[in-house]
């Protein structure tokens, strides 16, 4: 059986200079809550947002949400701060789930960020961005470095991705296809957790429910999200739907048979089912089982 994943299926962002919208986000349905300090925040509210950011976290009350703070990168004039206020918080016994790190573009980026968080908690993690068209050349060596980091997660910044290639953001993200489909693959290949880029249109729910089911097919853990109505209609989606949790259980229970014991290939409900979907469905059950938990806390 493999490690049960923690429900990522939404991952709601807001400026951590907007104290409403963190005080919303504690009842909101959302698996994480992102504290922005970046491309939210304007400049002249830099220092209000990384105080209300330490703040929050310090005051918890998030539930069984997971609290990521996205800072600034360290090639601009608030990355450092942004990053000693949070290992001093740590030194104070909180700290974050997560510190979600802008524009990776190498695997030296990670190194150098991974060494920026040194003092903060065992627990904290890393999250980076995939956000640059150099990172796109680098994915396999990015990925790769979560064996001697705490890199554990990626988080497509699809708004910066396209500012960089100078693509459009159609319908159906043609444009993305290539950079990610090559991100789910090279995450995969390195056990790291991946979650979708936003989707700009507020008032659409149809549209969002739509790149919300392409995220589903390209492999996406959950999507980042920008407004409180998106998020339901995200972790519906990203929920695995009540026929493909039968079939798993079904698959499960026709490979626990005595008759079929030994076989690596068996038929179930007139479909072929193999060892390899045996795993799938077991990690398919677990899923479901973690998320009606964390719907019922
Ligand atoms: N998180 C939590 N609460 C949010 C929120 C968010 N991302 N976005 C809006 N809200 C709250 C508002 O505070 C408001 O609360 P209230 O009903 O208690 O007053 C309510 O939801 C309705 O907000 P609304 O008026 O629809 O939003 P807006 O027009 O004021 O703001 C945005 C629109 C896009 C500016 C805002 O949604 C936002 O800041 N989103 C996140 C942007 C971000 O973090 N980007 C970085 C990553 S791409
Ligand atoms: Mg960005």
């Amino acid at each position: 059986m493999t490690d049960t994943p923690r429900p990522r299926r939404s991952a709601l962002y807001m400026p951590a200079s907007n104290a409403k919208a963190i005080e919303k986000a504690r009842s909101l349905p959302c698996d994480v809550v992102i504290l922005d300090l970046e491309d939210a925040v304007a400049p002249e509210a830099k220092e209000t947002a990384r105080l209300q950011a330490v703040e929050a976290v310090k005051a918890g009350g998030f539930g069984r949400r997971e609290v990521v703070i996205r800072v600034n990168g360290l090639d601009t004039p608030w990355g450092a701060a942004d990053l000693a206020a949070l290992a001093a918080m740590g030194a104070a016994g909180a700290g974050a789930d997560a510190i979600l790190v802008p524009k990776v573009s190498s695997a030296a980026d990670v190194k150098a960020y991974d060494a920026a968080i040194e003092k903060a908690p065992e627990a904290t993690r890393l999250w980076a961005m995939i956000e640059t068209c150099a990172a796109l050349f680098a994915l396999n060596e990015i990925a790769a470095t979560a064996k001697d980091t705490r890199l554990t997660t990626w988080v497509m910044g699809t708004n910066d991705l396209a500012k960089e290639m100078r693509c459009q953001q159609t319908a159906d993200r043609a444009p993305f296809w290539g950079p990610l489909s090559l991100s789910v693959a090279a995450a995969r290949a390195h056990g790291l957790t991946i979650l979708d880029g936003v989707y700009n249109d507020i008032e659409s729910i149809d549209g969002l429910i739509d790149v919300c089911q392409q995220g589903v097919q390209f492999g996406f853990d959950g999507k980042t999200l920008i407004h409180p109505k998106q998020v339901e209609p995200c972790n519906l989606v990203f929920s695995p739907a009540p026929g493909e949790v039968d079939w798993a259980r079904s698959v499960i229970a026709a490979f626990a048979l005595s008759e079929n014991a030994g076989k690596g290939a068996i038929r179930v409900e007139g479909r072929m089912a193999e060892l390899l979907h045996l795993s799938q469905a077991q990690r398919l059950v677990a899923v479901s089982e973690a998320i009606d938990e964390a719907d019922a806390a």
